[in-house]
């Protein structure tokens, strides 16, 4: 059986979290050794929103690569690839944007969420450009240029899958063929980390643990986590079902005998609440030294990371290329 073919992109948004590790790239690695797998850096979705704070971008792509090849995406496995580096998926968008009715665009509920929290943060007109309409269907480019079979996301990018899909059929449809593949969104199983405060863990919060945070840096975040509130005194008797952050924290960075030990000392007020998440801390900067030596080689060794993009995208564009060529074919354009 030949193997799937799975892709997935992010944009550049600087240092990744522990949220991210967790619950994408783990995942990402997972896949690599028995798919053919495509992972790209979504720079031009960057510009859908930020063409006017460029300044960042190259330092933001940069984190985001050093980030995943810290966490074990391995290029020798996957083609780990920058988009702006593949022409063919601006052309194919061309193709494309040409068959899809604008009102699937407008209509997609999470860029409908986008330009809703560009606007509450004070967006005007004028920084709801066309491109960001474009979004899904650049998105679409992305996906059906490399004939994915699977593409991870979390669920807040199903909708964008679906449009994908549409624009497959309809294409396909239009130019009586079957060239673009209907791809799946794969669902990741994300177990929602909290920030130390209690919230969704995320970058605009200022409440998260980077993957790149040495261990001082990651105890101290630790150390102000929120726990069980009703909780003064530490022979206070604890409850750990209430405690919202630091306890997932041990079921995820523990083993069973841990968490056991810690929720009967917790009950019993054996513990305190600064004891506790100083135990934590040991755990997750445990967890995470290889991964922090890996950065460190990496960010050592800038050249070999711009050298690893260059040539993943390389390859990449051998696919893109393809299915591009198929593409202008069905369409007839003159070649
Ligand atoms: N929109 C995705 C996000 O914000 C990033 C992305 C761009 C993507 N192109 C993609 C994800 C193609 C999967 C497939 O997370
Ligand atoms: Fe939470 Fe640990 Fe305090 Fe119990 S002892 S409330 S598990 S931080």
């Amino acid at each position: 059986m030949s193997k799937k073919s799975i892709l997935s992109l992010m944009r550049p948004t600087g240092k990744l979290h522990l949220g991210h590790y967790l619950g994408v790239l783990t995942n990402w690695v997972k896949l690599q050794d028995d798919n053919d797998c495509y992972y790209g850096v979504a720079d031009w979705h960057a510009l859908t929103t930020k063409f006017d704070e460029t300044d960042t971008l190259k330092q933001n792509t940069t984190e985001v690569l050093l980030d995943w090849f810290a966490s074990g995406i391995d290029p020798d496995k996957s083609k780990v690839y920058l988009q702006s580096l593949i022409p063919e998926t601006a052309m194919l968008h061309i193709y494309l944007s040409m068959v899809t009715p604008q009102n699937w665009a407008e209509r997609d509920p999470t860029l409908k969420d986008m330009v809703k929290i560009m606007k509450e943060k004070g967006s005007n007109e004028e920084s709801l450009s066309y491109g960001l309409i474009g979004y899904p269907i650049l998105m679409s480019a992305d996906i059906l240029n490399f004939d994915a079979d699977y593409v991870p996301v979390g669920i807040d990018q199903v909708a964008h899958i679906e449009i994908t899909r549409d624009i497959a059929r309809r294409f396909n449809n239009i130019y009586k063929t079957d060239i673009l593949k209907e791809p799946r969104p794969k669902l990741t199983e994300i177990p929602l980390l909290k920030g130390m405060d209690g919230n969704k863990m995320g970058k605009s919060f200022h409440n998260d643990i980077k993957i790149s945070d040495d261990e001082e840096t990651t105890t101290k975040k630790i150390m102000t986590a929120i726990t069980d509130r009703s909780r003064l005194r530490k022979t206070d008797l604890g409850h750990p079902d209430e405690c919202e952050v630091v306890y997932p924290y041990w079921k995820i960075f523990g083993n069973n005998e841990e968490v056991n030990e810690i929720k009967c000392n917790c009950e019993k007020g054996l513990i305190g609440c600064a004891d506790c998440k100083r135990c934590l801390a040991k755990k997750v900067n445990e967890k995470m030294a290889d991964v922090r030596e890996k950065r460190k080689y990496y960010e050592n060794n800038l050249s070999l990371v711009n050298e690893i993009i260059v040539e993943g995208s390389k390859k990449a564009r051998i696919k893109a290329r393809e299915v591009l060529d198929k593409v202008e074919k069905a369409v007839r354009v003159y070649r």
